[in-house]
């Protein structure tokens, strides 16, 4: 399957959101990596929204439940059969339920009580549920977990890490709120009209065998050497994970088009490195220190450019002395910040001249803000 489409469905699936371009990159890495992904994130971040519209988007079977703790495994596997225990045979009736879909977003997954527990650690593991008597093979491609937490308890410590792919959603920011409520609705609109798929699972499957034939050695080393760091900064990687990476920046490189890793893919680290809360800033952080591509800096001169073009209006249009200027002068000041540091060491003339562009245009935001406080 060509990259463009992988791509494409990474568009199509943020289309409708704020701010959600990197949650659909992570669900798809998932998809063309068949790893799963843990979606990590306060209620109404969109996470089943975003779980939601991939399902419509990938012409696959999927299944969706949101776990409690009293949900018992008959929900998730199906129910015994009857007839079948009469004759003294023990199995399932899996139609619709989780055995036989490729896709599963299971929602509060760590709700899961130790009956339902140990099968879905199998089911992620090797895709197959060891059920009392009878071991139930799966379709399971990929399953996307949501919590709003990261486990505490240690029996779940080995569900956690059998995400490889783990991503916290944050809320949209300030500066897009105006923009959120306008597209919600829309968002709410699509519980009637679904789009309609634009890949299949089989195209996916083609693109997973693709990625063994990506060339790693570009990155090997600096790779070597992230995980020499993140070590020593107190953040161990398991062995799993660790071999686990390699497909995912393969995955990344392949959606990317390239048959050639290079250093903008070691940027999936970060969702693959982080265990506790605070690993996530850390491990980015490091990644930007470590791994300044151009791409990476031209696509966050982006972001911030974007911003800026959201902050603007309101700026203009705010009242003299409204709190709300404060929280911008403070914002524009970090932003500068940023924006310093990203290219403090960079001799690209097209990269300064961006930043410089950026830099001018935050003073001139702050000097209306100045005088609208009488600063
Ligand atoms: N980033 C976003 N962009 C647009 N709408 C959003 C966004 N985040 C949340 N919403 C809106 O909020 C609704 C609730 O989100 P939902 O997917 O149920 O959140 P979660 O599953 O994280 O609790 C969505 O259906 C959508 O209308
Ligand atoms: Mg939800």
């Amino acid at each position: 399957m060509e990259s463009a489409r992988l791509m494409t469905l990474v568009e199509e699936l943020a289309r409708p959101f704020v701010a959600r371009r990197e949650e659909a990159m992570v669900l798809v890495l998932g998809l063309v990596s068949r790893e799963h992904v843990l979606l990590i994130g306060e209620p109404g971040t969109g996470k089943s929204a975003l779980a939601r519209r991939l399902a419509s988007l990938v012409d696959a079977r999927f299944f969706k439940y949101l776990l409690t703790r009293f949900t018992e495994p008959s929900e998730l596997f199906g129910p015994l059969d009857i007839a079948g225990l009469k004759e003294g045979v023990y199995r399932r009736i899996t139609r619709g339920k989780l055995p036989e879909a490729e896709i599963a977003f299971l929602d509060e997954i760590f709700n899961a009580n130790s009956a339902v527990l140990n099968s879905l650690l199998s089911l992620l593991q090797e895709r197959i549920v060891y059920d009392g008597y009878s071991e139930i093979r799966t379709s399971i491609w990929t399953v996307i977990g949501a919590s709003n937490t990261i486990p505490e308890e240690p029996e779940l410590e080995a569900l956690y890490d059998r995400f490889v792919l783990r991503h916290l959603v944050q809320p949209v920011p300030a500066e897009y709120w105006d923009e959120l409520i306008d597209r919600a609705i829309v968002i709410e609109r699509e519980g009637y009209e679904a789009p309609r798929p634009i890949v299949t699972l089989e195209d996916i499957a083609k693109a997973y065998e693709e990625i063994f034939k990506v060339d790693l050695s570009p990155v090997k080393d600096k790779l070597l050497k992230l995980f020499m760091i993140f070590e020593e900064k107190g953040m161990h990687t398991t062995d799993r994970r660790k071999g686990k990476a390699a497909k995912i920046i393969a995955a990344h490189a392949l959606i990317h088009g390239r048959r050639r890793a290079d250093l903008a893919d070691l940027h999936v680290l970060r969702y693959i490195v982080p265990r506790d809360i605070d690993d996530f800033e850390k491990v980015k952080a490091i990644l930007f220190e470590e791994v300044r591509t151009r791409d990476k800096i031209i696509q966050e001169l982006g972001e911030i450019r974007r911003s800026l073009e959201a902050m603007k209006p309101e700026i203009k249009k705010a009242r003299t002395y409204s709190p709300r200027l404060i929280d911008y002068y403070k914002m524009l000041n970090q932003l500068s910040n940023r924006i310093k540091s990203m290219v403090a060491d960079v001799d690209d003339e097209e990269l300064i001249n961006m930043a410089s562009e950026l830099l001018d245009e935050i003073q001139e935001l702050l000097s209306i803000i100045s005088l609208k406080l009488s600063m």
